[in-house]
């Protein structure tokens, strides 16, 4: 299955690489799956650092063919609210995104993300630089 331009062999490692983040208490990591495929991944990640640590960053990727759907939603809660039970004390959920990717602004916007900065020139591709926004959710 594409994923976002990657197959999902690519995406084997770092799945794996996320699993065992879980395993080791770092991170939250849930898949999304329709028919035995996985068909969107996201996980949010714990600093180890005491003064960081009420804050997660988070992750998601939603395969083509699936965005769009309301996949992404469902995912961001289960994944917050497993996060939530998992770690006392997380009170800001973290992520940064291409500020040219408008698609995924605006669905972390309809689940209550709020931008709190822009980096410019954080991404360079072809040539062309984009800054990364920076958005925050409010969880505890
Ligand atoms: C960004 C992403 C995680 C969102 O998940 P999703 O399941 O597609 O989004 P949802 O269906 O839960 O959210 C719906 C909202 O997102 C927007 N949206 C996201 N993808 C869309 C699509 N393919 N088509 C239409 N709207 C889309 C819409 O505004 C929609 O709200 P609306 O219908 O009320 O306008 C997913 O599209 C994705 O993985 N994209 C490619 C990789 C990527 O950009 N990852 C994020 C890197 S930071």
């Amino acid at each position: 299955m594409p994923w976002g331009g990657f197959s999902y062999s690519a995406l084997k490692p770092g799945f794996e690489r996320d699993l065992k983040s879980q395993k080791r208490k770092e991170a939250v990591f849930l898949v999304a799956e329709a028919d035995g495929d996985v068909i969107g991944s996201c996980i949010i990640k714990r600093s180890p650092r005491k003064h960081r640590s009420h804050m997660g960053m988070l992750g998601i990727e939603i395969a083509y063919g699936h965005q769009g759907m309301g996949v992404g939603q469902l995912l961001m809660e289960e994944s917050i609210g497993a996060a939530k039970r998992a770690w006392k004390g997380l009170e800001i959920v973290h992520l940064g995104v291409n500020g040219s990717n408008r698609q995924a602004i605006r669905a972390y916007e309809k689940f209550g993300f709020k931008r709190v900065a822009e980096v410019p020139n954080v991404i360079k591709w072809k040539g062309k630089y984009y800054p990364d926004i920076s958005m925050h959710l409010r969880v505890g």
